[in-house]
């Protein structure tokens, strides 16, 4: 049977944390399934008016529901730090527990950029930042006994033909803003299954798993893509998208059944079911080879914590 929302079990007494709950984009819809289950959820995002905006919409469609709000901004190391921290200490009353981080904020193919710690936009907010705070909520995470991990990647990872380890300062060459993009997508499985492996060797009682939402109707081409061509261009390209693409509601059900289903095998990929993935009822999906690499994944993890300065266990 195809797993469906209703499949959600209930949700009271967990906590969760959902980046980029933006109105209209798949994390106002993954907070809005987590809620409606009884979950308190955690809304993690970088503008505080769109924060009020989502929480005061989720509170009239889900009456009862149990949400706070944070300041989080991925592509900043020390506001991901300060986001962690108002996380722990005030949400979760000094410091846990916490059952579900979903690290689905992230941009698509921006124009070349560097971040305030001198990092390429698109990896530091798609990567280094969600791997960060990963590692800064591990503690409430395994304090509930059944942490879970989910982490968004996308379709796109399939293009990336190198794990992204040139990164922070290596960029020889043109950017390529859609080969950065790829690059960071694919960096979010490498995490996953190395986390997966990490926690599994430490005794964690944590899991991690990963999804991706097909092709969903939102911002993300406005907030990225779009920046890179001519305005009509930008509109004639989102149009075509909103065309194909499925709702950004359907898109979030494969980050609540990674989030929710208590039979899938840790570090398992959940995607739209259809032949192509772009649609329909999610299951688990099967990512590239490079993307189970576990030697690309273990480089990867290192030049990670020394770019975050952070250290597992
Ligand atoms: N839509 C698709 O077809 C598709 C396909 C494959 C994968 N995905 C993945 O799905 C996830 C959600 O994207 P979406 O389609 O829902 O796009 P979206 O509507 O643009 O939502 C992205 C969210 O990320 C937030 N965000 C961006 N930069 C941030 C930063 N520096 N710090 C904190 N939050 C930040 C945005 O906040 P603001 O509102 O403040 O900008 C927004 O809340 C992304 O990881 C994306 O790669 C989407």
């Amino acid at each position: 049977m195809p797993w469906t929302t209703s499949d959600i079990p209930d949700l009271t007494g967990k906590n969760a944390v959902v980046t980029g709950p933006t109105i209209g984009g798949i994390g106002y819809f993954i907070a809005r399934g987590l809620l409606a289950a009884g979950a308190r959820v955690v809304l993690a995002g970088r503008s505080w008016e769109k924060l009020d905006a989502a929480s005061a919409s989720l509170v009239e469609e889900v009456p009862g529901a149990q949400l706070d709000r944070v300041a989080l901004d991925l592509s900043s190391l020390q506001a991901v730090r300060a986001g962690a921290e108002a996380i722990a200490d005030a949400t979760f009353e000094g410091g846990g527990p916490l059952h579900l981080l979903v690290n689905n904020a992230g941009v698509m193919a921006t124009p070349q950029s560097r971040t305030v710690d001198d990092l390429d936009l698109q990896m530091a907010t798609n990567h280094f930042g969600p791997f960060l705070l990963t590692g800064l909520l591990l503690e409430p995470l395994a304090e509930s006994g059944e942490g879970r991990i989910v982490t968004m990647s996308s379709m796109m990872h399939k293009l990336a033909r190198k794990a992204p380890l040139g990164f922070p300062t290596v960029q020889v060459g043109r950017y390529s803003p859609w080969g950065v993009y790829s690059q960071s997508k694919l960096a979010n499985l490498l995490f996953t299954n190395e986390l997966q492996r990490r926690l599994e060797k430490a005794g964690l009682p944590v899991t991690a798993y990963a999804a991706h939402p097909g092709l969903a109707s939102t911002h993300l081409m406005a907030n990225g893509a779009s920046k890179n061509v001519i305005a009509p261009i930008a509109s004639i390209g989102e149009a075509a998208v909103r065309a194909m693409a499925q709702t950004p509601e359907a898109g979030a059900w494969p980050a609540l059944m990674a989030s929710t289903y208590v039979e899938l095998e840790p570090g398992t990929y959940v995607g739209p079911g259809d032949a192509l993935e772009g649609r329909g009822a999610p299951k688990p999906v099967s990512a590239t080879r490079l993307a189970r690499d576990p030697e690309a994944a273990r480089a990867l993890w290192e030049l990670s914590e020394q770019t975050t300065g952070i250290a597992y266990p």
